[in-house]
C-alpha cells in the first residue's frame, strides 16, 4: 500500500506525537503526585488543589506511615484516583475525626474523607458522595471472654468506644443499661480491653476486625454478629460543586477496575457484587 519511502515517514511522525505524548503526561503525573504539603495551585493547566481532611488513625483507611510520613490507606488511595480521574489535586491534612466532621459544617476544608458513615442527621449538614463501602458495626471482647457473646449480653458491662460516632450513637439508643466509655481515639479503646479496663468495643466491622487480626492477633476476638449496616461517603461543605464531580469519578473508577484493585489491596479481596 505505502512505498518504502511513505512508510518510514509515517512512521517519523508516529514516533514523533508518541514523543510529544510522553512529554505531555510525564507532566500531567509530576503535578498529579503531589499529595503533599504545598498548594501548587496556579501553574499547572488549570488543575485546582483541594484541601482533604482526614483522620489521623482509622486502620486500614487512613493512617500515618511513619517512614515516609506520608497517610496511607484504602481512603487515601481511593481519593488520589478520584483527584485524578477527576483532575484536581489533593493536600491531605490529617486530624481526630471529629474535626473532619466539623470542618465540612464549618467549610473549613474543601473534602473530608474518613471511614465517614453516611447518616440523616449528618446529612442535614454535610452533603456526601454516593456511598463508596459498605460497613457496619461489631463488637470486640478479650480472647477468653465467656460472658459477652453478643449485644445481647451488655446490661451492667463497660462498653467503650469512640466519641463521636455511630458507634456511640448506637450503644445510648439501644443500650442505656451499659455503662458506656468514649475515647477521643479508638486505640486507647482497644488497649483498655487489652488491659481488661473495659469489657468490649463496638466500633465499624473493619476497623475492629483489622485490629484483632493484627495488632491485637491473639488476646481479641469479634462476638456477635455485624449490627447495624452502615454505608460511607466521601464528606463536602454543604452545596459543595465538588459533589458530582467526585460521584462521576468514583463511578468511573467501579467501572474500570480501579476500585476493585484497591480494595483488593488493603482487603485481601475483590469486593463482591452487591
Ligand atoms: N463510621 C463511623 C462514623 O462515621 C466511625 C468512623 C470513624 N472514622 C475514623 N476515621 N476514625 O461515625
Amino acid at each position: 500500500m505505502f512505498s518504502r519511502k511513505g512508510f518510514g515517514f509515517i512512521l517519523m511522525i508516529l514516533t514523533l506525537s508518541m514523543l510529544l505524548a510522553a512529554c505531555g503526561s510525564s507532566d500531567d503525573e509530576g503535578s498529579g503526585d503531589t499529595n503533599g504539603s504545598d498548594g501548587g495551585d496556579g501553574d499547572s493547566e488549570n488543575s485546582e488543589a483541594y484541601t482533604v481532611a482526614t483522620d489521623n488513625n482509622f486502620v486500614p483507611f487512613e493512617f500515618l506511615n511513619e517512614d515516609t510520613g506520608e497517610m496511607e490507606g484504602f481512603d487515601m488511595d481511593l481519593i488520589r484516583a478520584i483527584a485524578d480521574e477527576a483532575g484536581f489535586e489533593v493536600n491531605i491534612e490529617s486530624m481526630k475525626f471529629d474535626g473532619v466532621v466539623t470542618g465540612m459544617q464549618s467549610s473549613r476544608y474543601d473534602i473530608g474523607i474518613a471511614g465517614m458513615t453516611i447518616t440523616d442527621e449528618r446529612a442535614e449538614t454535610i452533603d456526601f458522595s454516593d456511598p463508596y463501602y459498605d460497613a457496619g458495626l461489631i463488637l470486640a471482647v478479650q480472647a477468653d471472654e465467656e460472658e459477652i457473646q453478643s449485644e445481647d449480653d451488655l446490661a451492667g458491662k463497660v462498653v467503650a468506644t469512640r466519641s463521636g460516632t455511630t458507634s456511640e450513637t448506637y450503644l445510648s439508643e439501644n443500650h442505656p443499661d451499659a455503662e458506656v466509655e468514649t475515647f477521643p481515639g479508638i486505640v486507647e479503646a482497644y488497649m483498655d480491653l487489652q488491659a481488661g479496663r473495659v469489657d468490649a468495643v463496638m466500633y465499624d466491622v473493619p476497623n475492629v476486625q483489622y485490629y484483632v487480626n493484627n495488632d491485637a492477633k491473639g488476646e481479641l476476638k469479634t462476638v456477635g454478629e455485624v449490627l447495624q449496616g452502615e454505608q460511607y461517603g466521601i464528606a463536602f461543605p454543604k452545596g459543595s460543586e465538588l459533589v458530582e464531580d467526585v460521584n462521576e469519578a468514583l463511578a468511573t473508577l467501579k467501572e474500570n477496575g480501579t476500585y476493585d484493585d484497591i480494595y483488593e489491596e488493603w482487603f485481601g479481596e475483590r469486593p463482591t457484587e452487591s
